[in-house]
């Protein structure tokens, strides 16, 4: 058996990135089914290391949200089931966990869409995320720690969230996962329907907090370029499997990401990944 040093920034087998430190998240050979018939996730693997930000990325209907949903475990009220595979979280095997649990082990998931309670306040809705939270400071302390953070959210603590603008939500909604006080926060698509400026504030909120308080994150989007600039790692998924990983920096400049994902080709002109055919003729990575 070969025992040899690995370079730094080599990829090991199984999508370990070598000098990453330890895993929070494992993802291994996963595979999702909905309704006992469609196969929509086909031996996913990926890693999240600690205090670390990951970007999942890739087209419409690749799986990036049902990737989300098997670490968080809300397939089952969606007919969707864990085949095949493994997901462990902290060094402990989750894929069977209930939903619940895995919020109260230390997983927080912003869904698609925000997803806030309209007819709440900020307050209420806030107070309403840190149903699931371990004993030890109480939600007054981590209330404070979110209005701290998000000052914004305290100027408007009694206001009706229904009325805030998508950005305001998007913080609530980040403030309400953050409530619950997770390791391991993961967001789905969070520049969603934003404006240049707002995507621009939502991530570099995403980047403090992972900066100051040391917060892995798991941050699923369609805005590439966004996402690479935050992230530390960064995961290309197609239907159902990871076919590109590597650094967010060399991610970045890969001709195939910058043409399919970047909109940056070398004939100049934008082209849009969801031009599948022409995608699937063009790409080398597979
Ligand atoms: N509850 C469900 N039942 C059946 N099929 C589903 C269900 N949810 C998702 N799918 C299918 O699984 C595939 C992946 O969907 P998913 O929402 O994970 O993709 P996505 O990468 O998040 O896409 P988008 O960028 O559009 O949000 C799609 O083909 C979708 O139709
Ligand atoms: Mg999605």
């Amino acid at each position: 058996m070969s025992t040899e040093p690995v370079p730094a920034g080599t990829v090991l087998a199984g999508g370990v990135p070598a000098g990453a430190g330890p895993a929070m998240l494992t993802l291994n050979n996963v595979e999702v089914i909905y309704d006992d018939v469609i196969l929509v996730l086909r031996g996913l693997s990926l890693q999240v290391p600690e205090g670390k930000i990951v970007a999942l990325l890739g087209s419409n209907g690749a799986g990036k949200s049902t990737t989300l949903k098997a670490v968080s475990g809300l397939l089952p009220s969606e007919h969707g089931e864990v085949t095949d595979g493994s997901i462990t979280f902290a060094g402990q095997d989750i894929t069977r966990m209930d939903a619940a649990e895995r919020v109260k082990q230390g997983m927080s998931l912003c869904m698609e869409g925000r997803h806030v309670f309209e007819h709440l306040t900020i307050a209420e809705n806030l107070v309403a995320g840190a149903y699931t939270q371990k004993a030890g400071a109480s939600s007054a302390e981590v209330l404070d720690e979110v209005y701290t953070f998000f000052p914004k959210l305290a100027d408007m603590r009694n206001r009706v969230a229904g009325y805030l603008s998508g950005g305001e939500q998007q913080m609530l909604a980040i403030g309400r996962a953050l409530m619950a006080r997770p390791k391991l926060l993961m967001l789905d698509e969070p520049s969603l329907g934003l404006a240049p400026l707002l995507v621009q504030e939502i991530f570099g909120y995403i980047q403090r907090l992972n900066a100051e308080t040391g917060l892995t994150v798991l941050v699923i989007e369609q805005n590439a370029r966004r996402a690479l600039e935050v992230a530390d790692h960064g995961y290309i998924m197609e239907q159902g499997r990871i076919v590109l990983e590597g650094p967010a920096a060399e991610l970045r400049e890969n001709p195939d990401v910058k043409e399919f994902y970047l909109g940056l080709g070398d004939e100049g002109s934008r082209k849009s990944y969801r031009d599948v055919k022409h995608y699937k003729r063009r790409k080398r990575w597979l």
